[in-house]
């Protein structure tokens, strides 16, 4: 019998391939995550697991899955919707997708910061309205990159791809490596994130920081929707305390606090920052070899 694998979303056809080459495979096939109910039973029996950043993995699914279990293959960078320590002490291989991401979202941290800084979706949206408009040299200005400070909080590997970015922008880096937190919010012009949800990271960005960043300064979330506090961000926002902010992930993902929706400066995309075809499929191979490290051999 080939070891079993439960894959909780619809992926890239030639993912899927590579899976049923050495696996018996069940898919979710869908852009939603299954109910529990349906995860749970649909675990159940198997070797491996390919889960998302939506499914939480935790002593429930486990038990749900059985004692047979190896391997889950968490299908994102992140690990926070896994209980790393229980699938630890059961000896459950957990693996995460890095690197192969790190482009995508750093690409996607450079066009949330444009559109900010360049007023891209205010602009969209402004034509849209029919607004009557004409060329002229002080309409909609924003600013340019060049010159601006960049703080980047969280200088792993996304953050450093990110600061890159901006240097070859013309912008100076700063990160906590080389400065405290306080003074990175103090001096930042744009401040992004990039760190992983824990219990440290959590509101990290909340009352306090906000109030620390400049009047001008814009905020960029790529990373979890919790690090940031987005009731004090829509706050900060509604007293100008800050120029903008552009979200890619939620507080209480896919719900975001109403309070956003409303203002101009504030850009939302659908946490989009892995989503390019290329990213996507390497992420889904990467879990494929883990896999059969594991199960296969
Ligand atoms: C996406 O947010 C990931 O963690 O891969
Ligand atoms: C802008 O479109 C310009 O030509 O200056």
């Amino acid at each position: 019998m080939r070891p079993r694998v439960f894959v909780t979303r619809r992926i890239a056809e030639r993912v899927r391939a590579e899976l049923a080459k050495s696996f018996e495979l069940d898919v979710h096939d869908s852009e939603l995550p299954p109910p529990r109910a349906e995860l749970l039973a649909h675990a159940t029996g198997c070797d491996g697991l390919v889960t998302m950043l939506t499914d939480r993995v935790d002593a429930e699914l486990l038990d749900a899955a059985g004692a047979q279990l190896r391997i889950v293959a968490n299908y994102a960078v992140g690990l926070d919707n896994v209980d790393v320590e229980e699938c630890d002490s059961r000896g459950i291989v957990v693996t995460n997708t890095p690197d192969v991401l790190t482009e995508a979202t750093a690409e996607m941290t450079l066009a949330l910061m444009l559109t900010l800084t360049r007023r891209v979706v205010e602009g969209d949206r402004f034509v849209r309205r029919r607004e009557p408009w004409q060329w002229a040299p002080t309409f909609m200005l924003g600013r340019g990159l060049s010159g601006l400070v960049l703080g980047i909080v969280g200088y792993g590997r996304i953050g450093q791809a990110v600061g890159q970015r901006g240097r070859e922008h013309g912008m100076h880096v700063v990160h906590p490596g080389v400065l405290p937190l306080n003074d990175l919010l103090t001096m930042a012009d744009i401040v992004t994130l990039h760190v992983p949800l824990t219990d440290e990271t959590h509101h990290l960005i909340g009352e306090r920081e906000l109030s620390l960043m400049k009047p001008t300064a814009h905020l960029v979330n790529t990373s979890r929707g919790a690090v940031v506090d987005e009731v004090a961000l829509a706050r900060a926002l509604a007293d100008h305390r800050i120029a903008g902010a552009a979200l890619d992930v939620y507080e209480h993902e896919p719900d975001v606090t109403p309070g956003l929706l409303e203002f101009d400066n504030v850009v939302l995309v659908p946490h989009l920052g892995s989503a390019t075809h290329e990213a996507r499929e390497a992420m889904g191979l990467l879990c494929v070899q883990a896999l059969r490290q594991v199960l296969v051999s």
